[in-house]
């Protein structure tokens, strides 16, 4: 008589050492990005109200924060800046005393290769009208315009020290245009990470509160538009043609098909950017007592990683880094 049923699927998940055996994805602390918000003009660390646990640092902070995430493993953080004023052109972007061009400064002497060194290329902290780049006298978004800044803030990030810059504007051609001046000004050592696939998503919502930004209108004429796949691997496939280094799906979990689409036909690494909203959604449910945080986070991150992203950006990095060190299950 035969056994029924034939083919048992639940012999390898037994015991932990057989589900161990067959695991397909792991995460290494050294593929996580922690994101880092530097604001000018405070002597202390602020809390960011829709962001529990994420911190707005002082320029002072920030050697250590750089220090305690390398000693940690973690593979990179991404420095974002939130100026004291704003303006129409961005202005404190291209400064070489602006805020986060200073900020890259002192995380390039912290770093001292122990861990990469980014930096958020956009114009969205620094103007005063809150979108990615100049405006037209019709109040549309200026692409071509705002590819000169971009050039200049490019400029300023590689004389600062920055080792990837993180080109989230979403203008056409600014993988191209930055890369060109880059290699002109002789640093060609730099490297372009493209926020290619970039929603116009609602899941960056706290991240307005983290950079104090409001926005006049809305981004659906420079980031995709929710409903969109193809055009999302479309832009990735531009970008690689353009020169970028490594090409980015954000928000990452709503997204995921995306990303996995990226993934089979990208020839640079993908990233993923679990994004500001991601974020406050597990924290939020999981202090309301709905789920377990840390089994979420991980299984969070796990899913991200299984979709194909070679590394992440998410606000539980250093966190994390800590766990994967312990040798924690992540879910
Ligand atoms: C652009 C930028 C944004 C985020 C990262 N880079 C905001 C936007 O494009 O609207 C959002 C990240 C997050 O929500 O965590 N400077």
């Amino acid at each position: 008589m035969s056994s029924f049923p034939e083919r048992r699927l639940r012999r390898t998940r037994r015991t932990p050492a057989m589900r161990r055996l067959s695991t397909e994805h792991h995460l290494a602390a050294a593929q996580l990005v922690l994101p880092v918000f530097v604001k000018e003009g405070i002597d202390a660390a602020q809390p960011i109200a829709s962001m529990p646990g994420v911190l707005q640092h002082p320029l002072e902070d920030i050697a250590a924060v750089v220090t305690d995430a390398a000693e940690a493993g973690v593979g990179g953080i991404m420095l974002f800046g939130v100026p004291a004023v704003r303006d129409a052109a961005g202005s404190g972007a291209v400064a070489e005393d602006g805020i986060l061009n200073r900020a890259i400064r002192v995380a390039a002497d912290a770093a001292r290769g122990r861990i990469t060194v980014q930096a958020d290329l956009c114009l969205d902290e620094f103007t005063d009208h809150g979108h990615c780049g100049l405006l037209a006298a019709d109040g549309s978004v200026d692409n071509d315009a705002t590819l000169e800044v971009y050039a200049r803030m490019a400029l300023a990030q590689a004389r600062a020290g920055a080792e990837i810059l993180g080109l989230s504007g979403m203008m056409d051609g600014q993988v191209a245009v930055i890369r060109r001046a880059l290699d002109e000004a002789g640093h060609a050592e730099v490297a372009l990470l493209a926020y290619s696939a970039k929603y116009a998503s609602a899941y960056y919502g706290p991240f307005r509160d983290a950079v104090e930004s409001t926005l006049q209108g809305d981004r659906r004429t420079y980031q995709l538009d929710p409903a969109n796949g193809r055009e999302g691997v479309a832009e990735a496939m531009q970008d690689i043609a353009e020169g970028a280094d490594y090409v980015m799906v954000k928000p990452a979990g709503p997204y995921l098909d995306v990303l996995s689409r990226v993934s089979e036909v990208s020839t640079v690494p993908v990233w993923a950017y679990q994004v500001s909203g991601e974020y406050a959604m597990i924290e939020l449910a999981a202090r309301a007592g709905a789920i377990d945080r840390e089994r979420t986070i991980g299984e969070s991150l796990l899913g991200i990683r299984r979709a194909g992203a070679d590394v992440i950006l998410t606000y539980w990095a250093r966190e994390v880094a800590d766990w994967i060190r312990a040798g924690k299950d992540l879910a």
